[in-house]
């Protein structure tokens, strides 16, 4: 498969540079900038992009370009630091920053160079965001675009394949971005276009099969998006071979349970079993407040009950299977360490080797939209793959303070009402996430000709990109007021609904 080798110099738009480069169905990775040669060759890549990154390229000891970039014979796109490096190290001049520019500027492109090639004639939009500058690009460059700050605003070796940008043609910022990229990865690297979800089920179906032979495959369900999405992949590949269990800790979101078990066992035929343990979740949180801790009890719990049934598979189960996503492994140079980064949903950490079993990962390449387009192909229900994220300890941390059953369900009954309506005037795909919150604190209010003390609900809903940083949603009056009424007319033991109009940061998604 022909592949684009992405090298990341701690760009925070490097992921944003993966996905732009998926949706035009190449495949592509992203590896440390110092990415030893032998990767590099190893990895075989029809192009490379060198991201942007916050360091200056003049500085000491700033990260530069190994020389193997050069020798892989293959054309190479480095934006803003990357087109920085490359023209430091092929002998061009670099102009240390006076300030730092941020924002929308204005380029004049030349159209006759390959990466501008058909785009319309006139001056591009365009975001820039660097302090440094290339003032003279190296020999055997020409300028193929210029602005009022930057002399040197594109730059281009059409002999060598070089080319570099100052701006970044990732983001929504840039008019004509997306094709400024395409005009690299189709024109100039000749990559066609086969990165499809229908493809990637084929190929690794193979792959899974060869490796998982006639050995049995077990993957916890959360009803959340990815291990539903893994399940319906080992399915189609595995069929029997593969055995699905759902611990329902009394803490999901309403139907959640009825909602995996119609999906995955009635209609598709999974073998799965669903381990009722509420009471035991319940027990083990009684008197716990602090978040952390029923964090940590549900994370044991959790562990606990899933190697108990795992251990009834034993005879013929050799595989734990996860819904591990690229984010949660992609190697970053901005985490320092460049080391990857796994997810701890549900704690499995330590369950496979406790097993003994042998890790599966079949959704460790794909970002989260390609995650739920790989749904969508394999025929799961469009709600379910475009269900908002819930945080494995569930509803625990939506009930602020004590956890008892009767608070969880008030929590899952103002939840339910508030997705409902999310869902019936189609504003739910307009939000990233949204959810209800049980309050520790009650409020006075009046019932017809009585005074009521009652419990609160908070309503949240964020709209956000990465949930690094999230903004709250401008959800419409008329929307919200007919939640509040229909939160306080039905569900039992609540008086007050207020909306959460923080961003993260400082807030987080979550209160807890
Ligand atoms: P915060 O609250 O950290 O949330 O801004 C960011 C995203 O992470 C989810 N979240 C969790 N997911 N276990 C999970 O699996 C957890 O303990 C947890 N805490 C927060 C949250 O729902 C949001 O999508």
């Amino acid at each position: 498969m022909q592949k684009i080798l992405i090298l990341d110099y701690g760009s925070q738009y490097t992921q944003l540079i993966a996905r732009k480069i998926r949706e035009l169905q190449a495949y592509c990775e992203i590896h440390p900038h110092d990415w030893l040669a032998e990767n590099i060759n190893a990895f075989a890549p029809s192009g490379i992009i060198l991201s942007g990154g916050p360091n200056s390229a003049m500085a000491a000891g700033a990260p530069a370009i190994q020389p193997a970039v050069f020798s892989a014979g293959v054309p190479v796109l480095g934006l803003c630091y990357g087109m920085q490096v490359m023209a430091l190290a092929l002998g061009g001049e670099v102009e240390v920053a006076t300030h730092h520019e941020y924002g929308q500027a204005t380029v004049h492109a030349d159209h006759t160079a390959s990466l501008f090639a058909g785009l319309p004639q006139e001056p591009l939009p365009v975001l820039m965001s660097h302090g440094d500058r290339v003032l003279r690009p190296p020999a055997g460059f020409t300028i193929i675009a210029k602005s009022d700050s930057s002399p040197v605003a594109a730059m281009a070796d059409e002999t060598r394949r070089l080319y570099g940008l100052q701006f970044h043609p990732e983001t929504a910022h840039t008019l004509h971005g997306r094709e400024i990229l395409e005009r690299f990865v189709r024109g100039i690297c000749q990559v066609k276009a086969t990165w499809t979800m229908s493809n990637f089920v084929t190929r690794e179906t193979e792959v899974i099969r060869r490796r998982v032979g006639d050995e049995g495959v077990l993957l916890g369900l959360s009803g959340g998006v990815d291990s539903a999405v893994v399940a319906a992949l080992l399915h189609h590949a595995i069929g029997e071979q593969l055995h699905c269990v759902l611990v329902d800790h009394g803490l999901m979101r309403a139907g959640e349970a009825d909602e995996v078990k119609t999906v995955f066992e009635d209609h598709f035929g999974v073998n799965l079993t669903i381990i009722n343990a509420a009471d035991k979740f319940f027990s083990a949180l009684r008197g716990v407040e602090d978040p952390e801790e029923k964090r940590r009890h549900i994370g044991r719990l959790f562990v606990e009950e899933f190697e108990a049934q795992a251990r009834k598979f034993s005879d013929t189960v050799r595989w734990l299977a996860q819904g591990t996503i690229y984010p949660d492994v992609v190697e970053s140079a901005g985490d320092g360490a460049g080391k990857a980064v796994i997810k701890s949903h549900h704690n499995v950490g330590g369950l496979p080797e406790r097993l003994n079993l042998k890790l599966l990962e079949p959704l460790r390449n794909l970002f989260k939209d390609e995650v739920r387009q790989l749904g969508l192909t394999l025929s799961l229900p469009e709600r379910l793959v475009q269900r908002h994220p819930f945080p494995g300890p569930g509803l625990a941390v939506r009930v602020l303070g004590e956890v008892t059953p009767e608070r969880a369900e008030i929590a899952r009954q103002a939840d339910a009402v508030y997705m409902e309506e999310l869902e019936t005037t189609t504003l739910y795909a307009t939000v990233s996430q949204a959810f209800a919150v049980l309050l520790p604190v009650r409020s006075v209010g009046v019932m017809g000709d009585d005074r009521t003390y009652d419990n609160v609900v908070a309503l949240r809903a964020v709209t956000t990109d990465d949930f690094m940083t999230a903004d709250w949603a401008r959800l419409p009056d008329d929307f919200l007021a007919r939640v509040s009424s229909r939160i306080i007319n039905t569900v039992a033991g609540v008086n007050r609904v207020v909306y959460d109009i923080s961003s993260k940061p400082p807030a987080t998604v979550e209160w807890e």
